[in-house]
């Protein structure tokens, strides 16, 4: 991923505007960590709040807020502390370390170079005579290493308990599912959503938040039962995507797939329904909140790319100075998750599914004569009862003969047949406990951010002057209106300004009052931190007989309209919903010629 122009341009806009910029500069910086100024807190707050409204509160999900620093066994259980590493190359000359992976795609045609092991990374790193990027020594020879991205710390004085800062906010819902399962009264399908921070000790973090050490994700982890629960493809079976299946991938010709949702599916180029639908409501959301469909895609990851838990996984991608991002991830991850859990942690990690009817089977009990084998086996009685109830269950035709061998702690115990007192019994069964499989929705919301900016970041020309502006849409725009007097000095222009300000504050609109410099600089100084809409007061609107009016202009067009003061906080409300457009808004009132 090369810093392009068009991110060297946006990262020095973000500095300058407030958007985001390195953090701790202040005391030299370190590299991954990003600080958002105001105009880019407010645009990732407005992100959040729009990924909230859609996949919480409209698909009827259950959100929750967990720690970010979780106990050591949390991550042997979920396979982090083992399985989730990146490839490490260090430079013998300056001690400088690289992501090998990295360092191979930058300078070669390959395009999965994750895919590759440890030793294929090195001897590829030989091959291609790459040299360290920071002091230009050979690289060849050197070892590539798996470096663990987890950040480690102590959980109170001492060393006893080591915990980890998450690198996925998943975990923080896995682990709880034992209690939430009981608000979603035991009843699959459900959803639980996260929106949190997440933390990853990359090795070479890059292009500004696109690659940083701390970071937020909006999570969504959907438990079904595989083989009940259909998602309902009806909502999303028309919209259409870009897909690229591994397969094409694999291909020299490889090719996009233009299809939709539905046929996708039925298909199998998505194999997994639920995954389809998740993708149908992610093309929807990107595109509402501003992402430019043509710079965009859905990427199926190659066998060997999938992390340690998924059995498929798609990615969302946007096209960045030619660079694809990956901004979301779609992963089927099965029941790998609570089994796990399951396994490590002293709680119950299933779901009891009762059946449409119930059924009677037959079942293979014992009932152990506790008198002879307490004798017999002492302290070990208890351990042979329980090999002889598992026995039953695994091999009841072992009961058939006079005596059963049985497997003790590692000894081999032999003992009567009459002991265990065997039996076939009838029972009636209302269920069964399931370990839900999870499809995972999981946002970058840093990247989306950057994409939003990368893709808003336009110029055009206003009267013989070139214009630098962000095209956000207005529902998350970090400013949603600016309101100027169009002079300083008439105070009943000042005092409308005012009043219009406020109002529209107290109806929770973020606003920017700006009474300095000429109204073009004003009208600038907006376009460049994507605010939608700016209100003018002028002496037009105040004098007269009719009611209180003010000037809007649109910042994309430049159009502009004269609306009735009263008219504003229901038209801003529609406006930044989405449900009025400006074409509405002029239609309705006095289109104003600038
Ligand atoms: N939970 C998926 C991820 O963090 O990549």
């Amino acid at each position: 991923m090369s810093e392009g122009a068009e991110s060297a341009a946006l990262a020095e806009l973000a500095k300058r505007r407030g958007f985001f910029f390195g953090s701790s500069e202040a005391y030299g910086g370190v590299g991954g960590f990003y600080t958002y100024g105001p105009q880019g807190a407010a645009l990732k707050s407005n992100v959040e709040e729009a990924w909230r409204e859609r996949f919480a509160v409209q698909e009827g999900n259950l959100e929750i807020e967990a720690p970010t620093i979780m106990p050591e066994p949390v991550f042997e259980a979920s396979g982090h502390l083992d399985g989730f590493d990146d490839m490490l190359v260090e430079c013998a000359e300056c001690g400088e370390s690289h992501r090998a992976d990295h360092l191979i795609e930058d300078n070669s045609e390959l395009e999965d170079a994750e895919t590759l092991s440890p030793e294929e990374a090195a001897e590829k790193i030989s091959d291609l005579g790459l040299v360290c990027p920071n002091c230009g020594a050979e690289l060849a020879g050197q070892s590539v290493e798996e470096f663990n991205l987890m950040f480690a710390t102590n959980i109170g004085p001492g060393s006893k308990t080591p915990g980890y800062l998450r690198p996925e906010t998943a975990q923080g819902i896995f682990v709880e599912f034992p209690r939430i399962k009981e608000y979603a009264r035991n009843s699959l399908p459900f959803g639980v959503t996260q929106i949190g921070r997440a933390y990853r000790n990359e090795i070479s973090p890059r292009k500004n938040i696109v690659r940083t050490r701390e970071f937020t994700q909006a999570e969504l982890e959907h438990f079904v039962d595989p083989e009940r629960d259909e998602p309902d493809l009806s909502s999303v079976e028309d919209v259409e995507v870009c897909l690229y299946p591994a397969t094409e991938q694999e291909r020299d010709d490889g090719e996009y797939v233009e299809t939709t949702i539905g046929a996708a599916v039925d298909e199998g180029i998505v194999a997994n329904g639920w995954i389809g639908y998740f993708l149908g409501i992610a093309q929807e959301w990107y595109e509402d909140i501003g992402v430019d469909m043509d710079r965009f895609r859905f990427r199926q990851h190659l066998a060997g790319e999938r992390a340690h838990y998924a059995a498929d996984c798609w990615d969302a991608e946007s096209e960045v100075d030619g660079d694809w991002i990956e901004i979301a991830g779609f992963a089927y991850r099965g029941d790998y998750d609570l089994s796990k859990h399951g396994e490590h942690a002293d709680d119950d990690f299933t779901v009891f599914q009762q059946y449409d009817e119930p059924k009677t089977v037959e079942r293979a009990v014992v009932d152990p004569d506790m008198a002879t084998l307490g004798p017999e086996f002492g302290a070990q009685a208890a351990d042979v009862s329980d090999a002889l109830e598992t026995l039953a269950q695994r091999d009841p035709d072992a009961f058939d003969a006079d005596e059963v061998t049985l497997d003790v702690d590692g000894e081999e115990v032999t003992v009567d047949t009459d002991v265990a007192n065997f039996s076939v019994e009838t029972q009636t069964e209302a269920g069964e406990h399931i370990t839900p499989h999870v499809v995972e929705p999981s946002f970058g919301v840093d990247r989306t951010v950057y994409t939003l900016l990368a893709h808003a970041h336009e110029k055009d020309e206003v009267d013989g002057e070139e214009r630098t502006f962000l095209s956000l849409s207005p529902t998350v725009a970090p400013t949603n209106v600016g309101v100027f007097p169009l002079v300083s000095n008439v105070e009943e222009l000042v005092e409308l300004a005012d009043d219009v300000a406020d109002e529209l504050r107290a109806a929770g609109f973020a606003v920017a009052h700006d009474d300095s410099g000429s109204i073009g600089r004003r009208y600038r100084r907006q376009d460049e931190v994507g605010t939608p809409f700016c209100i003018t007061i002028d002496r037009d609107g105040i004098e007269g007989e009719g009611p209180t009016t003010v000037t809007i202009r649109e910042r994309d067009s430049g159009r502009q309209v004269r609306l009735s003061v009263s008219d504003l906080v229901e038209t801003f409300v529609g406006l930044r919903a989405g449900t009025t457009s400006f074409d509405d808004v002029l239609d309705a009132n006095e289109v104003v010629e600038a």
